[in-house]
């Protein structure tokens, strides 16, 4: 341990004054009035970032959690000093979750430098609070580790399973269908989302926090372990006491989120057949580094990365199953080959070392392959290039439908959301099953890039019993959706990308075993198309908003703002 990294206590970053005794003795004055003996005030502080709120159904239960991190930093010679932080619930935020991902990734760095700790516990779990913890740690590079509220247990309706969100989305399919009815849909909405915790699928949620795991930055087994588990408050107790030792090892995220690690991560991604939107969230996260996660790199990975994890919405199974399988550790064991062994956890061990000491003594075949038997050969997750998508999309191939891989259709056009909710279930809508359904000016300057790149099935094909079709924007979907769905197409079309110079009755062609998604329009004709384009009008022009507009950048540097990004404003955009 040396100067630098040891620990300051209270005494870390005085208040300016202009009198550095009086700064100290004022806040140890202050501090005192809230009740500490002299004895704990002399210890390392571990904060805790909270993202506990009234507006978040999934963090509930973090009082209780984080009375068990607490537990285990005072436990370990730490004093914890818990601060609240913006919440992110998914279902609550208008008009995406993902526009205030970058505000409380701010917050949570800012109050992380300003306020005087020595490590710090991230205490996350909805879909877009771990990713913007993650980001605000990396940046402030103090010692951090991750705690997720780990996730929902299943409901049950009429002897069957239900989890979050993936049965939401099959149910609401088959109402819109006509096949069920409104008193059937309410009992369903009752019990799809019954305790506390994240959604019960490999959703955005389960996704990241199972990343975390992955790049090293939570305890090796904690992501899946169930938000009413008893092993989730030990988990807590655990993450809390080894946080006072990061305090005193100085051992800083910039030494554990590596290229070597953010691979690793990707690998468990493609294995679990993970969220779409982690893709977004890790290239965030890795770019606060000035580390890349590039199309190129994915389909690399990719292509030697089995589908292991047999989990909705891609499989059959939740998150319980995944815990009660053995877990993230289960994944990497039978990855342990494609795995960078030598990148360091918050253990203060390598992943290797971890493995050699703790291979699991048992695993689930049945949720967790080996990997000699996959689910599928390569990854879920496929970037996609093309003249559609200059700067790239994505597809997640696990949950598409392969008849639809090698597709050429007519385009039938969307100009935005609010197009789309006005015409997508008009009887006079001009569509057939093998169009193709395009979504513009959904993208991260246009609309904060919601979660509407599964866009519906036509009411009048639903009727039909179609189920999927190719559907492609510049939107995001929700990690719990499935369909053969193109996203985040880049540039997006409020940036002018090709996407938004797409008419009625184009052609499209999406190859999957090509990677590509083309626009089958000649370029004299697309020239003249883009010579009538007009810019849109900036929409904000004050606050937050704009800000946002301004500064956010595109899919693939993960839609951080520029500013924040590694290098800040003078990095690429
Ligand atoms: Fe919070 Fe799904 S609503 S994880
Ligand atoms: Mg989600």
């Amino acid at each position: 341990m040396d100067d630098r990294s040891a620990p300051k206590g209270l005494r870390k970053g005085l208040t300016h004054y202009g009198d550095t005794a009086f700064s100290e003795y004022l806040r140890m004055s202050f501090t005192q009035s809230m009740g500490y003996s002299k004895r704990l005030l002399k210890r390392p502080v571990v904060g805790i970032a909270s993202s506990r709120s009234d507006f978040n159904n999934c963090h509930r239960h973090f009082p209780e959690l984080i009375e068990a991190v607490k537990r285990g930093v005072l436990a370990a010679g730490g004093l914890p000093m818990e601060f609240p932080s913006i919440s992110l619930g998914e279902p609550f935020l208008y008009p995406t979750s993902m526009m205030f991902r970058n505000l409380m990734s701010m917050d949570v760095e800012e109050m992380i430098r300003a306020q005087p700790m020595d490590a710090v516990v991230l205490v996350g779990g909805c879909d877009k609070t771990v990713p913007a913890q993650l980001m605000g740690a990396l940046s402030a590079n103090l010692p951090a580790i991750q705690v997720v509220g780990g996730p929902m247990m299943t409901g049950r309706h009429h002897g069957e399973r239900l989890g979050a969100c993936t049965d939401c989305r099959r149910h609401w399919g088959r109402y819109r269908g006509g096949e069920i009815d409104q008193a059937e849909i309410e009992a369903i909405e009752g019990n799809l989302a019954t305790t506390a915790g994240s959604c019960a699928v490999m959703g955005t949620a389960s996704t990241m926090a199972c990343l975390a795991e992955a790049l090293g930055m939570m305890l090796p087994g904690s992501a899946a372990i169930p938000a009413v588990h008893a092993d989730r408050l030990r988990a807590a107790e655990a993450s809390g006491a080894r946080a006072v030792a990061l305090a005193h090892e100085g051992l800083t995220p910039d030494r554990i989120v590596t290229q070597d690690a953010v691979d690793n991560a990707l690998r468990v991604l493609l294995a679990i057949s993970g969220s779409t939107n982690a893709v977004i969230h890790l290239t965030a996260i890795a770019g606060r580094l000035g580390l890349d996660v590039d199309g190129a790199r994915l389909n690399r990975l990719s292509a030697e990365t089995p589908v292991l994890v047999d989990l909705k919405p891609t499989g059959a199974n939740y998150m319980e199953d995944l815990n009660a399988a053995g877990g993230v550790q289960a994944v990497m064991y039978e990855l342990r080959d494609l795995l960078h062994q030598d990148a360091s956890t918050v253990t203060g061990e390598t992943i290797g070392q971890w493995m050699q000491a703790q291979a699991p003594r048992w695993v689930d075949h049945g949720v967790v392959r080996r990997r000699g038997e996959p689910l599928l050969p390569h990854g879920g997750l496929l970037a996609l290039k093309g003249s559609l998508a200059p700067n790239g999309a994505l597809i997640k191939r696990a949950a598409a439908d392969e008849s639809l891989f090698e597709h050429t259709g007519r385009a039938v056009v969307f100009e935005s959301l609010e197009d789309m909710a006005a015409r997508i279930d008009s009887p006079d809508l001009d569509v057939e099953a093998d169009d193709i359904l395009v979504l513009k000016h959904a993208g991260p300057k246009a609309a904060a890039m919601p979660e509407a790149g599964y866009i519906p099935i036509p009411a009048k094909l639903a009727r039909q019993g179609v189920r999927d079709m190719v559907r492609l924007s510049d939107a995001r979907m929700s990690g719990t959706a499935y369909g053969t769905v193109v996203l985040h197409i880049s540039p997006e079309a409020e940036a002018g990308g090709p996407l938004a110079l797409v008419r009625n009755g184009d052609r499209i062609a999406l190859s999957v075993s090509r990677q590509a998604i083309d626009l089958l329009v000649d370029d004299a004709e697309l020239d003249r198309r883009r010579a009538l384009w007009q810019p849109p009008a900036q929409k904000e022009t004050r606050g937050y908003g704009w800000l946002y507009q301004e500064h956010v950048t595109q899919a693939e540097y993960g839609c951080d703002f520029d500013f924040l990004r590694a290098g800040g404003i003078g990095a690429r955009r």
